[in-house]
């Protein structure tokens, strides 16, 4: 479709991307998906963080974000109605591109267990599935609140 473009994430979008994550099975929202921090992300990688959108609507996001070490993907989206048409890929590629650009050499992205189904996508991408590392998560304000 013609009038689909990608572009640099506002931080007017938000309430439109959080939507559409909202919507989203496979997504996975925790601390850090709320108008605050979102904002605070998208000024802090004021590149790489993009959405897709057809007619004034958010129809599909990515954020990247580097840490001065490594590049990550967080959400990853597209609307289940445009899907299969080749945006996934582009989103993706933009972001790395965009990645690349800040010398982030390594990049990371955590898929769900309970979404397997998104896994050959990575893998069509030349993404490669990672068997020699196990994720350790702190919750850094909870305990930093008990002191
Ligand atoms: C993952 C997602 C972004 C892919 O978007 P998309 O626009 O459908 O993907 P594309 O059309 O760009 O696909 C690119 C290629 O990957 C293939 N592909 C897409 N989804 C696939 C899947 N689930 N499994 C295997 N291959 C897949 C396409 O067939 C295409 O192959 P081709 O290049 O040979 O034609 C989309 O399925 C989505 O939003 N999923 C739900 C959210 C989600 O789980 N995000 C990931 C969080 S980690």
């Amino acid at each position: 479709m013609e009038s689909i473009t990608i572009e640099l994430a506002r931080q007017t979008d938000i309430p439109y991307m959080l939507e559409l994550w909202q919507d989203t099975p496979g997504v996975g929202l925790g601390p850090g998906d709320d108008e605050i921090s979102l904002t605070a992300f998208m000024q802090r990688n004021p590149t790489t963080c993009l959405v897709l959108k057809y007619q004034d609507s958010i129809i599909g996001t990515v954020l990247g974000g580097f840490d001065g070490r490594r590049g990550y993907i967080y959400h990853l989206v597209v609307h289940k109605d445009f899907r299969r048409q080749g945006y996934g890929k582009k989103l993706l590629q933009e972001a790395v591109k965009q990645l690349k650009a800040l010398k982030a050499d390594k990049i990371h992205l955590f898929v769900l267990k309970t979404n397997p189904e998104v896994e050959g996508f990575y893998e069509k991408q030349g993404w490669i599935k990672r068997k020699d590392i196990e994720i350790f998560s702190f919750n850094a304000k909870d305990k930093g609140e008990e002191e």
